[in-house]
């Protein structure tokens, strides 16, 4: 068949917020750059929203307009589905339906894939139908696509990326403009980059859920948020991004995914990466992942990691793709999750406990002899090398007598169990007067 005998594929958006709304405007803007990239048109020919003026304000009359989005699939001449909605509760029954019904679906809806993924994928699978989701890791970044199909020469040996723009966004002004967490997060709302509900973007949740579905594309194995280790910014002090600096580190919210012999790691914590990463650099709300293979070595793929437009752009490649792939079989279409899904691994998440990382530790102790000689004995014990070791003179420590001092250590690798175990006994000591800051560092080398 020619291109030109090819119809239009029909689309049907859910959602004119912040991304549908981007999507539909880059759409129309770019129609005849896709349709030359796609060998056919895209075309928004449904648009379902609660708010059917907000939708008419954006669509105008360019598209049909329901505020039922069960409208857009029951609608037999619509080929893929557009879920911008968000979240677990209707997103999922309306993504299932349209599965159901035979549709493809596009989604952006990170939350929605990283938990209920493995049952949507399945149902994808069942029917013979597409589910692409680039624009839910990183936004703009196409690094489903790299992951799934630029690296597939690779055994990946890990990913590690900045892939929440918000809490970058915080951690970047808090630290340049010394702003406050409560009103840089405000200005990241404003500029609609958080979550509806941004505890999910400071608790890292978010991040968390996008390194659950690279882990499951990098790796092979399902998708499961469940057994992630999650940690957001908010117990992160201004004390130790200071002290981070001081030993040429700058404090970032890392997503990881690491092979291991045993299995695989998956976490998001705050991170302290060498300053002179180009990671370390990344400001702002932007995004950064790094992926290591084993063929290609060490990349990095770096861009906009919300907003309207940004994500509208990764919705719209697999637009194209889903295009592309229309009339193909299902079993020579690219896998959703870049593996065939009969081939998955059986590597486990591994317990946080057996991860392996280095460490930056701060503890307030009695300025007296001895000390440092206890802790460094108890670390010894665990099999705990010592990277370096700064501290802080009592003046420096901040609204406290001559008689304590801030002792920063930063680690060798360790499992993480063995550096627990230190952990408690050192905070036994008498002489460790607080509780003990532990951060993760990690040299993405
Ligand atoms: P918005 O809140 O801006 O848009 C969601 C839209 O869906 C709103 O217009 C909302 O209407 C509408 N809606 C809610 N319920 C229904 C329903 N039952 N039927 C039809 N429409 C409904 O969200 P975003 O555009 O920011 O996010 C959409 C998805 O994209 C989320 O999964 C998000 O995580 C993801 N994403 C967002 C990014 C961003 O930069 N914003 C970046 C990457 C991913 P109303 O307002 O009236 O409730
Ligand atoms: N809330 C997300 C962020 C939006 O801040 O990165 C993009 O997924």
């Amino acid at each position: 068949m020619s291109q030109e005998q090819l119809r239009p594929v029909r689309v049907g958006l859910l959602g004119i917020g912040t991304v549908g709304g981007g999507t539909f405007t880059v759409l129309q803007r770019n129609q005849a750059e896709i349709r030359r990239r796609a060998g056919r048109g895209i075309e928004v020919a449904m648009v379902a929203d609660l708010n059917t003026d907000l939708a008419k304000q954006v669509v105008g009359d360019a598209a049909q307009i329901v505020a039922d989005a069960r409208a857009v699939i029951a609608n037999p001449d619509i080929d893929v589905v557009v879920e911008l909605i968000g979240g677990y509760g209707i997103a999922k029954a309306l993504v299932l339906e349209a599965i159901a019904a035979g549709k493809h679906v596009v989604t952006a809806n990170k939350a929605l894939l990283a938990v209920h993924g493995t049952e949507i994928f399945a149902a994808a699978r069942d029917k013979g139908v597409m589910v692409a989701f680039e624009a839910a890791v990183a936004g703009g970044i196409p690094i489903i696509k790299s992951l799934r199909e630029g690296l597939t020469a690779n055994q990946i040996q890990w990913v590690a990326g900045i892939i929440n723009g918000t809490t970058n966004f915080i951690l970047s002004e808090m630290r340049d403009k010394g702003l406050d967490f409560d009103v840089v997060l405000k200005e990241a709302q404003r500029l609609g980059y958080a979550e509806a509900d941004p505890t999910f973007d400071i608790e890292g949740v978010d991040a968390a859920h996008k390194a659950t579905l690279m882990s499951a594309i990098a790796f092979g194995i399902p998708v499961q948020f469940d057994k992630a280790h999650v940690e957001g910014i908010t117990k992160l002090s201004a004390t130790d991004i200071r002290y981070a600096e001081q030993l040429g580190y700058r404090i970032k919210l890392l997503g990881i995914a690491r092979r291991q012999a045993a299995g695989i790691e998956l976490r998001t914590h705050p991170t302290l990466v060498p300053m002179r990463r180009l990671i370390a650099n990344v400001e702002g709300a932007m995004n950064a992942v790094m992926v290591q293979g084993d063929a290609v070595g060490t990349t990095m793929y770096y861009g906009k990691g919300a907003g309207a437009e940004p994500t509208a752009s990764a919705v719209i490649a697999d637009l194209v793709d889903i295009a592309r792939q229309l009339e193909a079989a299902p079993a020579s279409r690219v896998p959703a999750l870049a593996f065939q899904p009969d081939e998955l691994s059986p590597l486990p998440i591994l317990p946080i406990d057996e991860v392996v990382t280095s460490f930056y530790l701060r503890l307030r102790v009695a300025d007296q002899a001895g000390v440092l000689a206890r802790i460094t004995s108890i670390l010894a014990e665990q099999g705990i090398s010592i990277d370096a070791v700064l501290q802080r003179e009592a003046d420096e420590v901040s609204g406290e007598g001559g008689n304590q001092t801030d002792l920063i250590i930063l680690t060798h690798e360790t499992k993480e169990g063995a550096m627990n175990t230190a952990l408690a006994g050192m905070q036994a000591l008498p002489t460790v007067l607080a509780p003990i800051v532990k951060l993760r560092k990690e040299e993405l080398a």
